[in-house]
């Protein structure tokens, strides 16, 4: 390249990038992650055996297709074992083939989200699986009271319900049904690597994953990817510096939460995303429009904190989101389905 291109780069990047292969001060760094980021605890371990048996049969609810519309999708249609818990589109594709709006993010850790969606129009678990019954692009259903009706027709769930929701005279309902689903996904929390860094462990992470973690807190991501799931807890606009979808190429800008609230002020707000298990979970953006992780990084830098990423940096820095993959839960995986109704 020209010198001039190479000075005006240089200039552009927002600090000199330690090589990664000089010592870094791991002490120094462990203090500052443990200031803006949070290890995982474990699920929460049943308080009573309730929560277990309506955690297990909100496993089997997950798994089960037979309540959408069209008899094949289930919520594991769009949040897959193999892609940990996301689908690999762009756009989620449901009931009869329809697209969805928005992007698949994976459910592994979003019990700790403040707020569910993109767009942070469902407020807890519960009410998420419990409108996804009814979302046109996702199960189909007109009405609860049809989704529930496929379930009523499967003889094994009186029970199930019933064991899980003792002394309700009507207990299959898309109350229970939600209650039941998000107590599934609370067991569905997916330490790494990085947990056993923030603990005290320095070589859990390597000199690179290291390096990048000091350029992730330097450069000001943490400054909205925080906690424990490295995001998740707040809104923030998607282009601080600059418009987004001239970066990413989104076709139709998306408005983000300015459509839930109908308030200007949220034109292109979204919630920040989760950076656990990122590194596996491509395409990226509510649009799912980037599909590889340096791009989504660099392009971060420069709409969110105007900074120039340099190559090394980036690489770094996906090095370090590397650390964030957990392994797939062990009930992350679909029981025996329950027999249909005995043909009359
Ligand atoms: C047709 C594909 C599809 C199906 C089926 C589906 N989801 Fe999703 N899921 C999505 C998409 C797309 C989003 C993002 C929606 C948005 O933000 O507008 C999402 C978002 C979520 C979120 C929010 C995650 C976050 O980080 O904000 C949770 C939790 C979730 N789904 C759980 C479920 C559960 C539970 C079911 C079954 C009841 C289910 N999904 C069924 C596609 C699907
Ligand atoms: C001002 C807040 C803010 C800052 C600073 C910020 N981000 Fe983000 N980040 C977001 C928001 C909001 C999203 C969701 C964007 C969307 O709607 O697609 C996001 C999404 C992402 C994604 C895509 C996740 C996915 O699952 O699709 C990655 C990767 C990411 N950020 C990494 C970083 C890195 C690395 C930095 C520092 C260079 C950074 N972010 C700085 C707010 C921020």
């Amino acid at each position: 390249m020209p010198r001039s291109t190479l000075i005006l780069s240089l200039t552009a990047a927002f600090f000199a990038a330690p090589a990664f292969a000089e010592a870094l001060d791991s002490g120094k760094l462990l203090t500052d992650a443990q200031a803006v980021l949070a290890p995982l605890s474990p699920p929460p371990v049943a308080k009573d055996s309730l929560q277990a048996v309506r955690a297990e049969l909100g496993r089997r609810l997950f798994f089960e297709n037979r309540v959408s519309m069209d008899g094949n999708v289930s919520c594991s249609h769009c949040h897959h074992a193999d892609k940990q818990a996301t689908d690999g589109l762009p756009k989620a594709i449901g009931v009869f083939g329809k697209e969805n709006p928005r992007n698949a993010p994976s459910i592994f850790n979003a019990a700790l989200n403040f707020k569910q969606h993109w767009r942070g129009d469902r407020e807890s678990l519960e009410e998420q699986a419990e409108k996804s019954l009814l979302g046109p692009a996702s199960f189909g259903n007109p009405d609860q009271a049809t989704a529930m009706g496929k379930l009523k027709a499967i003889p094994a769930y009186a029970d199930a319900f019933a064991k899980a929701f003792p002394g309700e005279q009507d207990p299959i309902n898309s109350k229970n049904w939600g209650t039941a689903v998000a107590a599934f996904e609370w067991t569905l929390l997916t330490p790494s690597r990085f947990d056993a860094f923030l603990a005290g462990d320095a070589k859990a992470l390597s000199p690179q994953e290291q390096a990048g973690l000091r350029t992730f807190i330097d450069a000001g991501c943490g400054s909205c990817h925080n906690g424990a799931g490295l995001g998740g807890n707040s809104f923030q606009k998607f282009g601080v510096t600059g418009d987004y979808w001239k970066e990413t190429g989104s076709r139709t800008p998306d408005k983000g939460r300015a459509d839930v609230t109908k308030n200007d002020t949220d034109l292109y707000v979204f919630k920040v995303a989760s950076l656990r298990n990122v590194a596996k979970t491509s395409p990226y953006f509510h649009d799912g429009s980037v599909e590889d992780l340096t791009r989504a990084v660099k392009i971060m830098g420069k709409v969110q904190l105007g900074k120039t990423l340099l190559d090394n940096q980036a690489a770094d820095i996906v090095a370090f989101l590397g650390s964030l993959t957990g392994g797939v839960p062990a009930n992350y995986s679909a029981p025996e389905p329950y027999p249909d109704a005995p043909a009359k």
